[in-house]
């Protein structure tokens, strides 16, 4: 691999604890997942919260890093339904994913609660995935660079410009999940360099960029060629192991 990828499945609402264990060491005994990471690669899996210890003692000798898929921005307390960043690191998990768009969506998640989500990340020590994007309207009205550089600086003012020391961006255009709908690579490759540049310039500091939205196997790897693009975020295509690792084959070529 010409540079190191990041490839996450995340599971969203699916697979649990029955039959998570074993999706997971499916995976882990591919000789894809080995090569990719013997070649600097990470892997990283995020089931739901209640499978994440089957998954974490399924994987225990193996390279893949599990994560989960949000946390809470406090570390303890009275928040009902929710779990807090050093739970996570207690259950066994190295990262976790932030700003979601579907949490988004569904539970009011703004800019700012996803920096202070990051920052909680940070302080128990996981590594946090930062989830950005613009919707359809947004990217029909030639506003999708603004509305990343707003959510990178909200973000970050928000979190603290240290996280940036170990954080991980994904850039997931709304129209783009679960829709079937992939972004354009040279699109993809546009908006990445523009984060990255964002992120340099204002910020101080360049760090891994993933992409996700309807990442499969036909289409990864014209995206990870692109050279601002440092791994995927994969949902649908990260739930039956074979697709999955057909999408790290391609990582692999990288
Ligand atoms: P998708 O989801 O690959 O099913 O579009 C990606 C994500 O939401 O992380």
């Amino acid at each position: 691999m010409k540079k190191s990828l990041v490839i996450v499945g995340n599971w969203k609402m699916n697979v649990g604890p029955g039959q998570a264990g074993e999706r997971a060491l499916t995976i882990a005994a591919s000789s894809a997942v080995q090569e990719f990471t013997a070649a600097a690669g990470q892997v990283v899996l995020c089931p739901p919260y209640v499978s994440l210890p089957v998954v974490v003692q399924r994987l225990h000798h193996s390279s893949i890093r599990v994560g989960a898929q949000n946390c809470h921005w406090q570390s303890e307390g009275a928040y009902t339904g929710e779990v807090s960043a050093s739970m996570l690191v207690e259950c066994g998990c190295t990262y976790v994913i932030v700003g979601h768009s579907e949490q988004r969506r569904d539970q009011g998640d703004t800019d700012a609660r996803v920096g202070l989500r990051a920052r909680a990340a940070r302080g128990a020590g996981l590594i946090p995935i930062v989830c950005i994007g613009e919707s359809a309207e947004e990217r029909q009205s030639g506003l999708a660079e603004d509305v990343i550089h707003a959510q990178i600086d909200t973000i970050v003012s928000e979190a603290g410009v240290d996280i940036l020391r170990h954080a991980i961006w994904a850039y997931e255009p709304l129209w783009a999940i679960g829709t079937g709908l992939t972004a354009h690579a040279d699109d993809i490759q546009d908006i990445h360099a523009a984060i990255r540049r964002r992120c340099r310039e204002h910020h101080g500091f360049d760090i891994p960029i993933l992409y996700g939205g309807s990442l499969t196997p036909d289409v990864a790897h014209t995206i990870f060629a692109q050279p601002d693009v440092n791994g995927g975020l994969v949902g649908g295509a990260s739930l039956v192991p074979s697709t999955f690792l057909q999408i790290i084959k391609a990582g692999l070529h990288e």
